[in-house]
């Protein structure tokens, strides 16, 4: 198969969850969107409850084949006293400030994922970041602009639901769905690259942007944020195009019984997820704990969280006791 994308190989990947719960209350969550336009009005227009918010972030510690350690962070939560804490827990903080992180990657440009830019930027407004292409007037206006965003709330209140001090300054490559050379790919690092789907989502946002990282003898790694553009798509992606030994396992969001509603589609998936032979299979946020908790016992290999989340100042109402998901403060290495 030499037509196969050759993306190098990394000696391992590490991820440190440092906040995968959106927000806390799926019910509060639904009912904002329902109260201001439902799940196709733009998500500029709500005004969400602010204690509802949280936010997902991750920690991506890659060691290349040469023993150099690089480092990204994938995504920036949304509300901004809640990453100033996930962060500051993990160190995140510091390692911005010290220059540690190479590159910040926006899976897309959800407000659980987006809004919290803040938190990121006045530790280093110059960070490298890679981001989707198809961002709105809004979006720009946050990242670059000392956005602050207000809406009218329904008792006719003019309310604050984002805001950004510091603006972006830093290099933003804008990713699109060709590639950075037409091979549909951005080479990040020697084994690390990413690809750029162009789904439509809820709240008017396009677009995500998927890490592959190919760990050396193991096979592809793939991290998402949501994975909005459907999670069989994105792991036959790398299992048609990707050179390497194989799919090794996956980390992240998989937008599957998210709010805890089962469709019979989510079964067959679960076979399909099955028969591709992954090792690891590390799960969160918009998954749905109902999904990881069948695949695991389908046989699917469902890398099992600790209570480390218990010991963050909120948790999310939908938490469960089986450990289905990697909560706040867990890491998988692979
Ligand atoms: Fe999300
Ligand atoms: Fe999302």
């Amino acid at each position: 198969m030499s037509d196969r994308l050759d993306i190098g190989a990394v000696k391992s990947l590490k991820v440190d969850v440092i906040s995968e719960t959106g927000w806390f209350d799926d019910a509060r969550f639904k009912q904002d969107m329902a109260d201001y336009g439902g799940s196709e009005q733009t998500q500029y227009r709500i005004a969400w409850h602010r204690e509802n918010a949280g936010g997902y972030a991750a920690l991506l510690t890659i060691t290349l084949l040469d023993g150099d350690e690089k480092k990204i962070l994938l995504d920036t939560g949304w509300n901004t006293d809640w990453m100033d804490e996930a962060f500051a827990r993990q160190g995140v903080d510091k390692m911005l400030e010290r220059g540690e992180i190479d590159f910040m990657v926006l899976s897309h440009w959800h407000l659980d994922h987006f809004w919290g830019i803040e938190s990121t930027l006045k530790h280093n407004p110059r960070l490298k970041l890679y981001a989707p292409s198809t961002w709105r007037a809004e979006d720009r206006i946050l990242l670059m602009q000392k956005g602050n965003i207000r809406v009218e709330d329904s008792n006719g209140r003019s309310v604050s639901i984002c805001k950004n001090n510091v603006p972006h300054e830093g290099d933003l490559i804008l990713t699109e769905t060709q590639g950075e050379d037409g091979s549909g790919l951005y080479r990040l690092l020697p084994g690390v690259a990413l690809r750029m789907f162009d789904a439509s989502m809820l709240l008017q946002v396009r677009g995500e942007n998927v890490l592959y990282v190919n760990v050396a003898d193991k096979g592809i790694v793939t991290v998402t944020g949501c994975g909005h553009p459907g999670i069989m798509n994105l792991l036959g992606f790398a299992r048609d195009n990707l050179a390497g030994p194989g799919l090794y396992g996956c980390y992240g969001g998989l937008h599957l019984s998210i709010f805890d509603t089962w469709k019979p589609e989510f079964d067959h998936i679960i076979d399909e997820v099955k028969a591709l032979g992954m090792a690891k299979m590390g799960c969160n946020h918009c998954t749905g704990w109902m999904w990881a908790e069948k695949a695991e016992s389908h046989g699917v290999p469902i890398i099992k969280g600790t209570d480390a989340y218990l010991s963050y100042s909120k948790r999310s109402t939908g938490a469960r006791g089986s450990h289905a998901f990697l909560g706040n403060g867990d890491s998988v290495t692979f």
